[in-house]
C-alpha cells in the first residue's frame, strides 16, 4: 500500500512563491527564515543574523523570509497581513526586498504592542478591528504607508487580496513541517542544529572560503 503523507495532499497550490526573496533567487547556496512577528526570538534573529546576512550576500545567496504566524500568538495573522499591505505600498517606490525591509522592521521594533503573550497582554480588551485600527495602522504610519491606505486595505482583516496569500504561506510552512518560530533551512533542508547557528557560522556556509 502506498500512502500519501496527509500534509502534502492538505497544502494548496500558492498562486506564486510565497516568501519574500532578500537576496538573489537561484543562488547556488540559500538561508530560509520562517519567522513570527509576535515573536521575540524572531525579531532577535531578524536584526543579528538575517539582516546583516542580507547585506553581505545579497548578490551571491538567496535568503527568502516566510511570514509563519504562531496561532497562539493571536495577532500575529494580522501582523503578516499588515506587512504585506505595508510591503506592497513601499514596493511602489523601491525595491521589493527593500519595502519588505521596511515592514519587518517596523513590526518587529513595535512587536510589544501586540504580542498577546505578554503578561499584562496590551491587546486584552480591544477588538480585532481597534487592534488594526489603532495599533497596525500606526506601525504602518510610522514606516511611511498612509493610513488611508492601510485602512482601506486591511479592513478589519478579512480582504481576500492580503488574506490568502498570508494563509497560503503558512499552510505551505505547515506542510513542511514547520511549527515553531524561528525556523530556519540551509540550502533547502531544515535541521534542529541551524536553530544554534550564530552569525559567524551562517558567515561560513554562505560564504566559504572555496567560493571567495
Ligand atoms: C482590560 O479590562 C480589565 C477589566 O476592566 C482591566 O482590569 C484590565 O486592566 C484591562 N487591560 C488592559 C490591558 O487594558
Ligand atoms: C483590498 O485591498 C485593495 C488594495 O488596497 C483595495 O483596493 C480593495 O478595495 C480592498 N478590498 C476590500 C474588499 O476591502
Ligand atoms: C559554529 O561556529 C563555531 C565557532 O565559530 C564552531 O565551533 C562551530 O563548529 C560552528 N558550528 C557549525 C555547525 O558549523
Amino acid at each position: 500500500m502506498f500512502f500519501l503523507p496527509l500534509a502534502l495532499a492538505a497544502a494548496p497550490i500558492p498562486a506564486s512563491v510565497p516568501g519574500y526573496e532578500l537576496g538573489t533567487a537561484g543562488a547556488p547556496v540559500s538561508l530560509e527564515m520562517f519567522a513570527d512577528f509576535s515573536c521575540d526570538d524572531s525579531a532577535n534573529a531578524w536584526k543579528t543574523i538575517v539582516k546583516p546576512l542580507v547585506e553581505a550576500y545579497k548578490e551571491t545567496a538567496s535568503i527568502i523570509y516566510y511570514a509563519f504566524p504562531l496561532p497562539y500568538h493571536h495577532n500575529s495573522f494580522d501582523a503578516s497581513q499588515a506587512g504585506r499591505v505595508m510591503t506592497d505600498y513601499l514596493s511602489r517606490s523601491m525595491p521589493l526586498s527593500q519595502a519588505f525591509t521596511t515592514a519587518a522592521d517596523a513590526l518587529f521594533g513595535q512587536q510589544t504592542r501586540f504580542m498577546s503573550w505578554q503578561t499584562p497582554n496590551p491587546t486584552a480588551n480591544l477588538t480585532q478591528g481597534g487592534v488594526i485600527s489603532a495599533i497596525f495602522a500606526d506601525i504602518a504610519a510610522d514606516a511611511g504607508v498612509p493610513r488611508d491606505f492601510f485602512m482601506e486595505s486591511m479592513g478589519i482583516g478579512w480582504n481576500m487580496t492580503y488574506f490568502e496569500p498570508t494563509r497560503d504561506t503558512w499552510k505551505w510552512g505547515a506542510a513542511k513541517g514547520v511549527s515553531a518560530t524561528p525556523t530556519f533551512a540551509a540550502n533547502g533542508v531544515f535541521s534542529d542544529a541551524l536553530d544554534s547557528w550564530t552569525l559567524a557560522n551562517w558567515t561560513a556556509f554562505l560564504n566559504p572560503p572555496s567560493r571567495v
